[in-house]
């Protein structure tokens, strides 16, 4: 998977685990018991993604908000927590959570080189403005784009599609960047160039479309596309 990306006009970006940290919303919540922290984190974001797959499915669309509520009910369920505390706290950090260190220098790598830049979400649109907002990055952003605008989750195509439709881009011409394995293979059989920023080493689906390259960070992207005269780090 070392093939170059060609012929872009667009870097669109995955929101939660590409761009933001999930697990940090737990890793700064003093209240949660430290020998819970990786199994609740763990059990809310996977919870969450099948919700989201189950809500598509079902034709049972609720925002990204009440599902990431209720995939957290489930998992403090399963980790016997009952402080509701916990529970309030940690959906006001989920709307800051913090942005990958490298996140912000790409970001701006791209712009300078003149690439479009997009988020495009399961979140709401107001979770993704608090948490751009939070991370500082609004203006590395030429749209932020959520589910909402479709009612229906990823990897329906209708998604991939609205990134086409708002950025005035063919898929062909759109590189596509996900930490999430399916998510990548979404946008692939959709028809978009991907990068999947393989930031918890997990192999590879085995969903009949793989991505162009495979990255441990978004460090590289800028030079790989050679946007960049060196590479770094
Ligand atoms: C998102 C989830 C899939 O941001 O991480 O769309």
């Amino acid at each position: 998977m070392t093939a170059r990306l060609h012929g872009l006009q667009a870097c669109v970006f995955d929101a939660y685990g590409t761009l933001f940290d999930f697990n940090s919303a737990v890793a700064v919540c003093d209240r949660v018991p430290a020998e819970k922290t990786a199994k609740l984190s763990d059990v809310w974001r996977q919870k969450q993604l099948q919700y989201t797959w189950l809500r598509s499915l079902m034709r049972q669309h609720a925002d990204f908000w009440q599902v990431t509520g209720e995939a957290l009910d489930y998992a403090l369920a399963a980790t016997d927590i009952a402080d509701r505390e916990v529970r309030e706290r940690l959906m006001l950090l989920y709307r800051e959570l913090a942005p990958f260190p490298e996140v912000r220098d790409v970001l701006q790598e791209l712009r300078a080189a003149g690439m479009k830049t997009a988020i495009l979400s399961n979140g709401t649109p107001g979770m993704l403005a608090d948490v751009v907002d939070a991370a500082g990055i609004g203006h590395l952003l030429d749209h932020t784009l959520s589910v909402e605008e479709v009612g229906v989750y990823k990897p329906d195509p209708r998604v991939y599609q609205l990134a086409v439709d708002r950025l005035g881009v063919p898929a062909a011409q759109i590189s596509f960047q996900s930490s999430n394995s399916w998510d990548a293979v979404g946008a692939k059989a959709f028809g978009c160039q991907v990068v999947w920023v393989n930031r918890y080493g997990q192999p590879r689906e085995r969903l009949g479309f793989a991505p162009d390259v495979e990255l441990d960070s978004l460090l590289p992207l800028p030079a790989m596309l050679g946007l960049t005269s060196e590479a770094k780090g």
